[in-house]
């Protein structure tokens, strides 16, 4: 049986805009409450180290007012680790993060952290908080996801969505859509929970939805992007609908 797919809408570029300005408005928060209205099942919220979007303030808001998960996106640090511990967010992402990159540009190399991700994944366990592994669709880092004892991963959807904008629905796609339909199978036979996200539209997102191992979708560019047009509201609405299609669809299949 098909698990059901749920949405954690990711609300950094919210804090992008009001940032902009340094002021207090847009608010990221109230784009929460306004997301879990939409049909979202969790917020996710990246503290980078630079902080150049979402706020310590912010973290500390999401955890004492959200009723949906908290799903805090982090690097693994000391800094961000004891973030984590202090507010024991529902759920953790280790992320990579440089600080020139414009976003996260690749996957963890869980592989070649082993030792430093195997103390983290304890620490966040032990602290209550279930952490997730961003990955690239590789077997390599899988098989070190499980290694490394992480519940989750999340597979990187970036290339896949880069390929589909650049060439469309050709053979560039297909191959990048193939590495995660593979990495989706092979994370559900090691065990892994199975997570997806990071470039997704309307355009991509179905393909991904499908796969029936991926029980969640993390988004966040794009609906806020789109809200400029049709409204938070409307964006996430359209998009947990063409999951919501894309799910009845594989289970058809
Ligand atoms: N998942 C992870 C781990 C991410 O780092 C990001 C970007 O912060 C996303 C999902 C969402 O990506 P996007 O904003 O491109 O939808």
């Amino acid at each position: 049986m098909t698990q059901p797919l749920r949405l954690g809408v990711n609300i950094d570029h919210v804090a992008t805009i009001r940032n902009a300005r340094g002021g207090p408005h847009p608010d990221p928060v109230r784009a929460a409450h306004l997301a879990e209205r939409a049909g979202a099942d969790g917020i996710t919220a990246h503290l980078r180290e630079d902080r150049r979007h979402i706020s310590d303030g912010d973290i500390a808001r999401l955890s004492g007012e959200l009723s949906l998960p908290l799903n805090l996106e982090m690097a693994a640090t000391d800094e961000m680790l004891a973030v984590a511990v202090r507010h024991r967010p529902h759920a953790a992402c280790l992320v990579p993060e440089k600080r020139e990159e414009v976003t996260t540009e690749g996957g963890l190399d869980v592989d070649g952290q082993r030792e430093l991700l195997t103390r983290c994944v304890g620490e966040l366990g032990t602290a209550g908080v279930r952490v997730s592994l961003f990955i690239d669709p590789d077997p390599r880092q899988l098989e070190a996801a499980a290694a490394v004892s992480a519940p989750v991963v999340e597979l990187h959807t970036g290339a896949y969505c880069d390929a589909f904008h650049a060439h469309g629905d050709g053979a560039a796609m297909r191959r990048e859509l193939d590495r995660l339909i593979a990495g989706a199978r092979t994370a559900a036979e090691l065990g892994l929970e199975c997570h997806a996200g990071h470039g997704l539209t309307y355009g991509t997102v179905k393909p991904v939805a499908a796969l029936p191992q991926v029980v969640e979708l993390n988004i966040g560019h794009f609906l806020i992007g789109e809200a400029i047009f049709t409204g938070l509201d409307a964006s996430i609405r359209q998009m947990r609908a063409l999951m919501d299609e894309a799910r009845a669809g594989a289970a058809v299949a």
